[in-house]
């Protein structure tokens, strides 16, 4: 059986869609990349027109209000991303009978559980991004069976803003650093991750699924890894989450259970130290640009 697939990617041009659109055509799928010039995932006709003129055989939603804190501020406008946009997407999914893998997210948790989340952990989102997302996930379970839902965690790639290129520019600039030491994560690249998304698909077992690089830090110690792998001071003061108040809430504990992912697909997540080292071995050659 050919597991070649025609996949409309949203979000296209964002941090983990432009990794995904390269990784899914070196595993040899079609790519249909999309992202707001080519139509509103809040616009429902426009979000159908699309798919059914590209006639996708599965469909990945990278597409995102993304802005943390200044969702706080923009409810209505996350909501109307995260929740009703996804929902556009899951009704032109079903309307043209092609799988839906969405993208959500550990904020959906309020890292108050002591050990790793896994999938029925109970969601209590902390901030308003956490709660559209959410909802997102609800609009896509409501919508359709033939789903995926892949929650993520501390992403970051050589294609945006993330907190490793925050912290070599700072140090480039030789700012001196502090970094919250207790907030503990996953530390997730998107090349990896996209990787185990060209997987996922290739397979009909629907459901929710945390997917992360494997091991755990804190930003301290993943902002001290990054300055190391450059060749960089890793000297930063470690300070805890009081210090650095934010809009919205952080779960302290963001640490996701990959087990469900590792044995329904046969997959394992490399440890987050090597995408570390393959992001700044991007990063460097981009400087030398
Ligand atoms: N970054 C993280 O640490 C993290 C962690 C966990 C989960 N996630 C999830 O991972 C997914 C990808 O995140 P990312 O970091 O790659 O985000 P990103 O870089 O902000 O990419 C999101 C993309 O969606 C586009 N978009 C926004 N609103 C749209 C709309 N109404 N219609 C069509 N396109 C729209 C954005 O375009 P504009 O740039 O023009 O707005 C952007 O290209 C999201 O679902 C996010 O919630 C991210």
């Amino acid at each position: 059986m050919s597991t070649h697939r025609r996949v409309l990617v949203t979000g296209a041009r964002g941090m983990l869609g432009t990794d995904l659109c390269a990784v899914l055509k070196d595993a040899g799928h079609e790519v249909i990349p999309a992202d707001i010039q080519e139509f509103d995932i809040t616009d429902g006709p426009s979000t159908l027109t699309f798919a059914r003129e590209h006639r996708p055989t599965v469909i990945i939603n990278c597409a995102a209000y993304t802005a943390v804190d200044q969702a706080e501020a923009e409810r209505e406008q996350a909501f109307r991303v995260n929740r009703d946009g996804t929902r556009n997407i899951a009704e032109a999914a079903a309307d043209i009978g092609a799988p839906l893998l969405h993208i959500s997210t550990d904020y959906v948790f309020d890292g108050a559980k002591p050990g790793p989340y896994v999938e029925d952990d109970p969601p209590n989102p902390a901030s308003v991004y956490g709660a559209s997302k959410l909802a997102g996930e609800e609009a896509v379970q409501e919508t359709l069976a033939q789903h995926y839902i892949v929650r993520t965690a501390w992403l970051y790639g050589i294609h945006g803003k993330s907190f490793p290129r925050t912290m070599l520019n700072l140090r480039l600039k030789s700012k001196p650093l502090r970094v919250v030491d207790d907030q503990f994560g996953c530390p997730t690249y998107t090349r990896h991750l996209s990787s185990i998304l060209a997987k996922i698909i290739e397979r009909p077992a629907y459901g929710v699924y945390h997917a992360v690089n494997s091991g755990s830090c804190s930003w301290h110690e993943l902002a001290a890894a990054v300055l190391r792998a450059a060749g960089l001071s890793p000297d930063i003061e470690p300070v805890p989450t009081s210090e650095f108040p934010r809009p919205a809430p952080r779960p302290a504990n963001s640490i996701f259970d990959t087990t469900k992912l590792q044995q329904t697909f046969g997959l394992e997540p490399p440890p987050w130290q090597q995408g570390v080292l393959d992001f700044v071995a991007r990063w460097k050659e981009e400087q030398r640009l």
